[in-house]
């Protein structure tokens, strides 16, 4: 149950999607490089916030969205009932052993999981790209530390550095978001 957030939080969540749905979420789901066909992974989708503007997106392809949490990923089927395009996933560490994807992408998810996750989580994220696929991830630029583990597991496992950008977000001030491609 540690993984479960308290009912404050996703309200909290849920004004921020209401207040900044197109300024935050929709400007990432933007971001990411997409033609309609491909296999995408959000990884820690929360109540699908940036799912929600990713799935219509992808007429031909399809979203799926991992959270470690049961309750955030209840919330996520809620905000994308209308999507028939959707596969859910409670992460496991075997979860994701028999995927592959054309896109992962993380929203404020990894500066969240600790140096030890990360080690594990990482190696993961790479390993179910296709080559040539692409991660693109946004982070709070305040968790400097973190930004420094995420940015030497990434190197580490064959996905080289295409674009970096420093946005200032309403919720969370200053933030890297950056674009890596599979090797
Ligand atoms: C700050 S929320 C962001 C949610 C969503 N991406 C957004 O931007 O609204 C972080 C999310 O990551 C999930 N999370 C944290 N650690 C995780 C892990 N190891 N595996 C999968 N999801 C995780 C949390 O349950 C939570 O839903």
């Amino acid at each position: 149950m540690k993984h479960e957030p308290t009912c404050l939080e996703m309200f909290l969540t849920r004004l921020a999607f209401f207040l900044y749905g197109k300024s935050v979420y929709k400007d990432f789901a933007d971001r990411i490089p997409l033609d309609g066909g491909e296999r995408v992974l959000d990884f820690g989708c929360g109540m699908g916030t940036v799912a929600y503007y990713v799935a219509k997106k992808l007429p031909r392809g399809h979203l799926t969205c991992l959270d470690i949490s049961e309750r955030w990923l209840n919330a996520c089927r809620k905000t994308l009932h209308r999507y028939g395009n959707i596969f859910y996933l409670q992460w496991e560490s075997t979860a994701l052993t028999n995927e592959s994807f054309d896109v992962v992408y993380c929203h404020f998810v990894l500066h969240d999981i600790s140096k030890n996750d990360l080690e594990r989580v990482i190696p993961v994220l790479s390993k179910v790209l296709k080559p040539g696929g692409v991660l693109i991830f946004r982070e709070p630029l305040s968790e400097t530390a973190k930004i420094s583990i995420i940015k030497r597991l990434i190197g580490q496992n064959r996905l080289l550095l295409r674009d970096n950008r420093i946005i200032d977000t309403p919720m969370m001030g200053n933030a890297l978001e950056s674009i890596y491609v599979k090797q």
